[in-house]
């Protein structure tokens, strides 16, 4: 059986990727708070600096990582560094990830690609490295973050949105698997949320998208929505949506899905 009782994170050791900015930093901060000790991974590794330095944590209770999660053949590889430093690994926070801005006729194969080798097949393949060590625990929480463009897909966000269906797909499943081994599933949607995402997302041909999108500008700020995803965590839940009005999408959709894809046409034609 899943415990009822909070969950207590002081000294837990909490790997984050996507850890150099947006949502992955603000939970490096509010994860600090709670007494973790850290592992920062992203590509960045000056932005991972930085980051921990404003953790104000001490070298002993963090370990930068860099790594590409496109290159996620590694990940065992990344494994090793962290029981290496800390023996355990408590919390791995699959975070990090990039977004699509495209026609999806014109988005190339290669971009295609790319995506879900980033988004999916690197989160995927560091959940399978991380997973004996959870097993031999007989402990472990995989926290996920995917979107509410996991649950339907709009106008020029297909790769994208596909990346995050297939995340609910396979973390639904192995939610189930694992429970035996007391390592536990939490899968966070979140809505828009003030960051970057809409500026490092790539077009069709694969170029950075250098735009912000008002949704992202007004979106929630991250310190709150590492706050709500600490409270989720503690209270073992299995999933969670997190953000402002756009949330409402999700059951508008399930309730009125032609209303729901017309009003959608409408509104992404206006951009
Ligand atoms: N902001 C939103 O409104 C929103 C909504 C729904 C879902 N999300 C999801 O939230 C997660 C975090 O995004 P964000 O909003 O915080 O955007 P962000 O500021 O652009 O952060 C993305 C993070 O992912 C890392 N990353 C990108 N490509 C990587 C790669 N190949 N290997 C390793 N790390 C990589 C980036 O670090 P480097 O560039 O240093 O590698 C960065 O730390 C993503 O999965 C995103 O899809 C965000």
């Amino acid at each position: 059986m899943y415990s009822f009782v909070n969950m207590d994170l002081k000294n837990k050791v909490v790997w984050i990727t996507g850890a150099s900015s947006g949502i992955g930093e603000g939970l490096c901060y509010a994860f600090a708070k709670e007494g973790c000790k850290l592992v920062l991974s992203a590509r960045r590794a000056e932005e991972l600096l930085r980051v921990k330095q404003q953790t104000q944590l001490k070298d002993e209770d963090v370990l930068l990582l860099p790594i590409d999660l496109e290159k996620n053949s590694e990940a065992l590889v990344w494994v090793q560094k962290v029981i290496e430093k800390f023996g355990r690994i408590d919390v791995l926070i699959n975070n990090g990830g990039l977004s699509q801005k495209g026609n999806a006729m014109d988005t190339t194969l290669e971009v295609e690609r790319k995506i879900m080798e980033i988004n999916y097949f690197g989160n995927v393949a560091l959940t399978k490295a991380v997973i004996p060590i959870m097993k031999k625990q007989q402990a472990g929480n995989i926290v996920v973050t995917t979107s509410i463009l996991g649950k339907f897909g709009l106008p020029f966000h297909s790769t994208y949105a596909a990346s995050k269906h297939a995340l609910y797909g396979f973390y639904d499943s192995l939610r189930m698997e694992l429970k035996p081994h007391h390592i536990k599933v939490l899968l966070v949607a979140p809505g828009f949320i003030k960051t970057n995402a809409s500026i490092n997302s790539l077009n069709a041909d694969g170029s950075l998208s250098n735009e912000n999108s008002p949704a992202q500008i007004n979106g929630m700020e991250t310190s709150v929505f590492a706050r709500k995803l600490i409270s989720a965590l503690k209270s073992n839940r299995t999933h969670i949506y997190i953000g402002k009005k756009e949330l409402l999408s999700v059951p508008f959709k399930m309730l009125f899905p032609n209303l729901f894809y017309q009003l959608m046409i409408k509104l992404s034609k206006g951009k």
